[in-house]
C-alpha cells in the first residue's frame, strides 16, 4: 500500500526531494569495485569541502546513535563530562554509561542552554577526556552556543570534544578544526534531507591515537579498521549505497545553493516562525538567545488542543510535531531544515492560522 503523500513538519525524517530520491535508485555496484571507491572519494571530499575540514569522514550505514557508541568506544575515556539538556544529550549519556564508562553529567532545565560558564566551572574540579555536547537539542529546540564553548575547550587540549550536530549539520555553522570538535556527527534526516538510517562521522588524529590504545572496542564501529578501509575508498562493511548516491547528489545541490545561503535560508525561516509565534502569543519553550535555527520549539500557552490539531492538518496533508515526550501537550514544534522554504513553511502556518 502506498501511503497517502503528507508533508513532514516533524524534526526529522524530513521530506526528500524528488531528484534525490531518483538518484537513490541508481543501479548498484559492487561495494569492492574500482566504481564505488570513485563513489566514495566523491563523497567525502564533498563533505570536506562543505564543512571545510581536512579531517577523516567516516560514512556509517548505521543511523547516528551508532556513533554515539562509536565514540565512547573508541575514545575509551577515564571520566566522560556528558553536557544534558534534553532527551537526545540525555541519550547520549545512557549510551555511555551503557557501554561500561564513568560519566558525570552537567544537566540543566529542558529549554536551557549549555554555556560556556557550565563547562568551565565543571573542569575546574574534575579531569575528564571526552566531553558530549549536542549543538542543537532537537527535543526542545535550544542550539548551545559551541563556538564559544570550545573556546573554553581551548585550554584542554587532551580532552576529546565530541558534538552531536544530528540537527545542525548542513544547517548551521559549524567549524571542524577552528573549534576544535574531534568527533563531529550527524544522522542524514535531518538539514541533508535524506532518507533515515545513514550517518556521517568526522573524526579528529587524536580521536584516532586513542582508538589505537582503546581495548574491547568491538568491531563494528572500530575506527581503526574504518581508517583502513577509508585508505581504499571504501567502508569495512557492505555500505548503503542507495544512501551514498543520494548524498552525493544532495552534496552538488548545496554546493549549488551555497552553505552560506542555505544557513541563511534556515534563520530567516526561523525568524517568521518566532514572529508567527509571538503574533499567535505562543511564547518560545526555548531559552532566550539560544533558540534553535532548524526547529522551533513552543510553549502551548494558548492550550490549543494539539491532538485535534494533528488529526486536522494531517486531513489537510501535514504531518504535525507535538512538543517531544513529556512536553506532549504543553509544547509543540516547527521544523525549518531541509528543503523547507519561505512559501512552503508559510503556507503551513496559514493552514495552522486557519485551525485555530
Ligand atoms: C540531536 C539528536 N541527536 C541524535 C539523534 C538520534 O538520531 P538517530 O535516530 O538518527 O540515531 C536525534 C534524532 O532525532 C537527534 O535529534
Amino acid at each position: 500500500m502506498t501511503q497517502k503523500p503528507v508533508k513532514l513538519f516533524i524534526p526529522g525524517p524530513v521530506d526528500v526531494a524528488p531528484e534525490i530520491l531518483e538518484a537513490m535508485t541508481q543501479p548498484m555496484v559492487g561495494h569492492r569495485a574500482p566504481e564505488f571507491s570513485v563513489l566514495y572519494q566523491d563523497i567525502t571530499d564533498g563533505i570536506r569541502r562543505l564543512l571545510k575540514t581536512e579531517n577523516a569522514v567516516y560514512l556509517s550505514s548505521s543511523s547516528a546513535t551508532g556513533l554515539w557508541e562509536a565514540t565512547v568506544r573508541n575514545v575509551a575515556p577515564k571520566r566522560t563530562l556528558c553536557c544534558v539538556n534534553g532527551a537526545f544529550s540525555s541519550r547520549w549519556h545512557k549510551t555511555v554509561i551503557g557501554n561500561g564508562f564513568t560519566a558525570d553529567l552537567l544537566e540543566v532545565e529542558w529549554g536551557k542552554a549549555i554555556t560556556p560558564n557550565m563547562i568551565s566551572e565543571a573542569l575546574k574540579t574534575t579531569e575528564y577526556d571526552l566531553i558530549t555536547f549536542v549543538h542543537n537539542e532537537t527535543s526542545t529546540g535550544v542550539a548551545s552556543p559551541l563556538k564559544e564553548v570550545s573556546e573554553v575547550l581551548r585550554d584542554f587540549p587532551e580532552t576529546v570534544f565530541a558534538v552531536d550536530a544530528v540537527s545542525s549539520m548542513m544547517g548551521m555553522e559549524i567549524e571542524i578544526e577552528n573549534w576544535g570538535i574531534d568527533v563531529c556527527l550527524a544522522s542524514v534526516q535531518k538539514c541533508w534531507a535524506l532518507p533515515p538510517g545513514f550517518s556521517i562521522c568526522i573524526v579528529s588524529e587524536k580521536v584516532l591515537a586513542r582508538s589505537a590504545k582503546a581495548e574491547n572496542k568491538g568491531y563494528y564501529f572500530d575506527f581503526m579498521e574504518w581508517e583502513k578501509s577509508n585508505q581504499k575508498n571504501q567502508t569495512v562493511v557492505t555500505p548503503s549505497i542507495a544512501h551514498m548516491y543520494g548524498l552525493q547528489a544532495q552534496i552538488k545541490r548545496i554546493e549549488s545553493e551555497g552553505m552560506d545561503a542555505r544557513i541563511q535560508r534556515y534563520a530567516t525561516l526561523a525568524d517568521m516562525t518566532r514572529s508567527w509565534a509571538a503574533e499567535k502569543g505562543q511564547s518560545m519553550f526555548s531559552e532566550d538567545g539560544y533558540c534553535s535555527n532548524t526547529v522551533s520549539c513552543m510553549k502551548n500557552d494558548q492550550e490549543w488542543d494539539l491532538v485535534k490539531l494533528s488529526d486536522d492538518l494531517f486531513e489537510k496533508g501535514y504531518r504535525f510535531s507535538n512538543g517531544y515526550g513529556t512536553l506532549k501537550g504543553s509544547a509543540f514544534r516547527i521544523p525549518h531544515m531541509g528543503e523547507t522554504t519561505e512559501e512552503s513553511l508559510s503556507k503551513y502556518l496559514r493552514e495552522i492560522d486557519s485551525l485555530t
